[in-house]
């Protein structure tokens, strides 16, 4: 029969050694939300009840950005007072521009976007109120300002004056004009449309994520969006397309890809633009910019950036297949990469400009979280972790001067 003293200490002890830890956080539910759903095992991705591919043929970004906002659909007139709130914000405070002057012309964009935010906070008249409306005004300012802040960084890093907005112009026209000083042409001003609306929102991802967890403390939506930047910047979330875009710049000349994609996962590197945490098949968004990539290249004399890419995605599919990972499938950034490049944009402008889109579902998160829309109430985030440190007992570690050390 077992001892029965020492049955609560063996049983603490079972306890202690199946806990278990999630190193990731893959597959663990910290919310509810009713603004994106993914459905990884088949390819679907959904804002606010809506398929990605209804929204990519039918919307605009504008409108998209409202639906993630608000929860449906704008009426005729709803967007157009929306448009105007939008069109309204987008100067950006020029004590902003005359700080910029003094910035080392090096620094990176997504830096530049992170360390500007503070700045759009500390001008936002609404910083203080925490109304639902207020933080509605806070996002269309932030949702108008980024793309600006991008366009005229760029500007100035290379000489440039920096280019007014043009009222008449929509969200992703505008941009495009700040950023190159020309009207864009209208075909590549609806791709990148597209491209804006397909980046707005993919649920529970790290920057979407760091932007929840930092508004849960009850700081204000800039606090969160700086973070959100930060996550977004490294190269395994959005910082991905552009090093696909090194990829593909580095193998212009190579003639065979096969070998190539074969020694590089021989050496344990990865593949960029490959692969997903939530999907197993190919992600919806790559599809339509697969396809923009074809189109565009095209019109523009740019065919060989499209060969190049979906001879990458094929050596790579095959060799990942053979090495039994069946679900490693190009995702967003794969695509985006050369589509952007295609469009004139730098290389390292394009997690920029998946910010510019992104800011959208991070702004319906961050509302979604601070009022607890879609659950009871709100939660400060607060996850624990294992200590597998130095230990020395419940009494701690008896501290040395430092002339004992
Ligand atoms: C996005 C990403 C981190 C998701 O990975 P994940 O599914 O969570 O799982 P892991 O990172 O643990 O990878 C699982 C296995 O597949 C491999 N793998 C995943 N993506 C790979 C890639 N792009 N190239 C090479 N190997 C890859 C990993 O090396 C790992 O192999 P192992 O089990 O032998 O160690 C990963 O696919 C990746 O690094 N992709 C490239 C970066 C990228 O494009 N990021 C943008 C995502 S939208």
């Amino acid at each position: 029969m077992e001892d029965e003293t020492i049955k609560p200490l063996k049983e603490a002890f079972m306890t202690e050694t199946v806990r278990l830890k999630n190193t990731g956080l893959r597959g663990v539910t910290v919310a509810d939300t009713k603004i994106g759903y993914i459905d990884g095992e088949n390819g679907i991705l959904v804002y606010r009840g809506y398929r990605i591919e209804e929204l990519a043929l039918n919307s605009t970004f504008e409108e998209t950005a409202y639906l993630l906002l608000h929860g449906t659909l704008p009426n005729g007139e709803q967007l157009e007072a929306f448009k105007v709130r939008l069109v309204e914000a987008r100067q950006v405070p020029p004590f902003i521009y005359d700080s910029f002057k003094s910035w080392p012309k090096h620094a990176h964009p997504m830096d530049v976007i992170q360390a500007s935010i503070p700045l759009l906070a500390i001008a936002d008249p609404d910083l203080a109120q925490e109304t639902r409306d207020a933080n509605i005004s806070m996002a269309i300012r932030l949702i108008a300002r980024i793309p600006a802040l991008i366009a005229s960084w760029h500007r100035m890093r290379i000489g440039l004056d920096i280019i007014p907005p043009d009222d008449s112009l929509s969200h992703a026209g505008n941009f495009l004009l700040q950023l190159t000083g020309m009207r864009p042409d209208p075909e590549i001003e609806h791709d990148f449309d597209t491209c804006l609306i397909l980046h707005a929102e993919h649920t529970f991802n790290a920057s979407t994520f760091a932007c929840r967890e930092v508004v849960s403390t009850r700081a204000h939506m800039y606090a969160g969006a700086a973070a959100g930047v930060g996550a977004l910047s490294g190269s395994l979330h959005g910082g991905a397309n552009a090093k696909v875009m090194k990829m593909l710049l580095e193998l212009q000349a190579e003639k065979d890809i096969p070998s190539w994609v074969k020694n590089q996962l021989d050496q344990g590197k990865r593949i960029m633009g490959m692969g997903h945490a939530v999907y197993k098949t190919m992600d919806p968004r790559a599809r339509f910019l697969k396809d923009i990539c074809y189109r565009l290249g095209k019109k523009l004399g740019e065919e060989q950036w499209y060969r190049l890419s979906s001879q990458i995605e094929d050596a790579a599919v095959n060799e990942f297949n053979f090495r039994g990972k069946t679900t490693i499938k190009p995702n967003c950034d794969f695509y985006s990469a050369p589509v952007y490049h295609i469009m004139g944009i730098d290389a390292d402008l394009m997690t920029p400009v998946f910010t510019a889109s992104r800011i959208a579902g991070w702004c319906a998160h961050m509302i979604e979280e601070k009022f607890a829309e879609a659950q009871e109430k709100p939660a400060l985030y607060r996850p624990s972790s294992e200590y597998v440190g130095h230990y020395c007992g419940l009494m701690g570690c008896v501290y040395e001067p430092i002339k004992q050390r």
